[in-house]
């Protein structure tokens, strides 16, 4: 099965409008890189300007309510963000599940919320390192995804970001073999649940990719792409990791 590459920066809680140039310049990498997906989840409010300026890139959001309106002060919902120019929105990301409480159900209503509005949904999920530490790590995430899935999952919409929590913004990662091997096992897990469409689903990694792990963490075999925070807030910075995806 071969599955196009998808590699999007997760910019969390930075950029104001003086960092639209990096959009531009992100959007004119993907255009150089037509092969890969290449996509940037930017803060809210950056949104409609970025996607004037998107060039061959997509703009997604970083998170959305699970209702399309009403009384949840400061949150925004799934119609507001595509109106907004989003078309794809990340959901679960650990940061979240940790700052905002998120639980698997909250998670699997905000794709489902997502997918209703028209966004493409990345979904993540990853373990702490007392998890990995205690060798627990396939069997909790494979159960944290099927607990976070929503019903129709499908690879037209919906793809998996794994993302161990120890290694997103420290610089360190699992090996090789430890990523090969857990992403076998979510592909696996997917499998369980909707049969051999799970071999059309891309399982992105994310925890400080960057220029130089990228070319060999996106060859393994279960690595269909990356999601990248740090090391996605400048086109010098992001161009050697997409360069890898091509
Ligand atoms: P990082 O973040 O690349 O800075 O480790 C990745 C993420 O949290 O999505």
């Amino acid at each position: 099965m071969s599955r196009r590459k998808l590699v999007v920066g997760n910019w969390k809680m930075n950029g104001l409008r003086a960092q639209l140039g990096e959009v531009e310049a992100i959007g004119g990498l993907a255009r150089e890189h037509g092969s890969v997906e290449v996509g940037l989840c930017l803060p809210a409010t950056l949104i409609a300007a970025a996607d004037a300026v998107k060039g061959g890139a997509f703009v997604g959001a970083q998170d959305c309510h699970m209702r399309a309106s009403g009384a949840h002060t400061g949150c925004l919902s799934a119609p507001m963000l595509a109106e907004a120019g989003a078309s794809w929105t990340i959901v679960g990301h650990s940061e979240r599940r940790q700052d905002q409480g998120e639980t698997d159900a909250d998670v699997a209503a905000k794709a489902l919320a997502a997918k209703a509005a028209g966004l493409k949904v990345i979904l993540c999920v990853g373990e702490s390192l007392e998890v990995r530490d205690a060798g627990d790590a396939e069997a909790v995430v494979s159960a944290q995804l099927l607990a976070s899935l929503p019903e129709g999952a499908a690879a037209d919409w919906l793809s998996i970001a794994y993302e161990p929590i120890w290694a997103i913004g420290t610089g360190r990662i699992p090996t090789m073999e430890a990523v090969a091997e857990m992403h076998a096992a979510l592909r696996a897990a997917l499998a369980r649940r909707i049969g051999g469409e799970a071999d059309a689903v891309r399982i992105l990694y994310g925890g400080s990719m960057n220029g130089d792990n990228a070319a060999e963490l996106l060859a393994l075999a279960d690595v269909d792409g990356g999601l990248i925070g740090g090391a996605s807030l400048t086109a010098e910075k992001f161009a050697p990791v997409i360069a890898a995806a091509a």
